[in-house]
């Protein structure tokens, strides 16, 4: 397989190796990845995470074993167990699904080098183009909301919604990031905040409780959110907190844009209450871990509620940024997103 380099995951002479997005932003660790156990553990940890790098990682991981010689039959386990290492973000089973065919192929390990190494390079152009699509919408002085992590550390390019920022502050500049710390993983102030410092993007980091009091002051001129998986109504999966956005958007009367690579539509998804929400780890809730150690400030068995997405209804949506352009309310109503794929 030939060099693939991204901010967070890298193939690099026959070794693939991804950045520890736990410890970020105060140790930046890389780990070597050689099996599917290993690939399982860094997934289902969120020391790899983000919707189209779960799938890269998976992808890379198996073409690498591939070209190991392992075997067919071995090939397709390892291809079902990534598959399930997380529900919600569809972008792993797009992923995987193109693996499964590419492992029909008489020769299968050529063939899967070669689809592992095109959804790396589409990646990067699919980001591309969302951030100049996206980058249309945005105007110089805007104060935009962010939540989560969406940027090139979820990538194998520059993002989706992140991207989009990165984009129009390269092309209008003067844009300014309203940050969602994103508990309980803090994915917005452990990781957006040191991309945006990385990148020299002026940011403000908010407890995710913060954003109406702010919208309400007039603050928030636009809001853009990535997603983990866009149902075929428009409805759309994404880190929990989301939704609770669009409908501080909706009162505001502010501008709420998705922004997804056409891999994030799953169009076999009829709306989003068929959308399998992950649910994840108590400890996660009741206390804090990472490079700065740990602490636990709950009683320690509290009961706890830990799903990692909610789902936002399209009608609270004003439009959906993906690579193919920018759609609103009216066409998704009538089923532009049905023609996509
Ligand atoms: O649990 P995570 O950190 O993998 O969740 C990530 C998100 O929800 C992102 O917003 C989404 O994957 C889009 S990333 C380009």
């Amino acid at each position: 397989m030939q060099n693939l380099i991204a901010s967070s995951l890298k193939y690099e002479n026959s070794t693939l190796s991804v950045l520890d997005q736990y410890l970020l932003p105060h140790q930046q660790v890389w780990h070597e990845c050689h099996t599917v156990e290993t690939m399982k553990e860094l997934i289902i940890s969120l020391k790899v995470r983000g919707a189209p790098l779960i799938g890269l990682g998976a992808s890379l991981l198996i073409a690498y074993l591939a070209e190991q010689g392992m075997t067919r039959d071995a090939l397709a386990t390892a291809i079902n167990e990534l598959e399930a290492t997380r529900p919600t973000a569809v972008n792993l089973m797009h992923c995987m699904a193109a693996l499964r065919q590419a492992l029909k192929q008489t020769d299968y390990v050529a063939s899967i080098v070669a689809t592992a190494e095109q959804l790396f390079i589409e990646d990067i152009e699919l980001c591309e183009r969302m951030a100049t699509r996206g980058a249309e919408l945005i105007n110089s002085g805007d104060n935009i909301l962010t939540h989560c992590n969406t940027g090139a550390l979820a990538t194998a390019g520059i993002g989706t919604a992140l991207g989009v920022i990165y984009k129009a502050q390269q092309v209008h500049g003067n844009v300014h990031v309203w940050v969602d710390e994103t508990r309980p993983l803090l994915q917005g102030g452990r990781l957006t905040a040191f991309e945006l410092e990385r990148w020299q993007i002026p940011y403000t980091l908010i407890c995710d409780n913060m954003a109406a009091s702010l919208m309400a002051a007039g603050k928030v001129d636009k809001i853009v959110v990535g997603a983990d998986r866009i149902a075929a109504n428009g409805d759309f999966a994404n880190k929990v907190g989301t939704y609770n956005l669009a409908v501080l958007a909706h009162f505001h009367n502010i501008p709420f844009y998705v922004v997804a690579p056409v891999t994030t539509l799953d169009l076999k998804t009829a709306q989003g209450s068929d959308i399998e929400i992950e649910q994840r780890n108590p400890q996660e809730v009741r206390g804090v871990s990472g490079s700065f150690g740990e602490a636990l400030w709950t009683p320690t068995n509290a009961n706890v509620y830990n799903p990692a997405f909610d789902v936002t209804p399209a009608k609270l949506v004003t439009g959906w940024v993906l690579d193919t352009g920018v759609y609103n309310q009216s066409q998704v109503e009538n089923g532009v997103l049905l023609k996509l794929k």
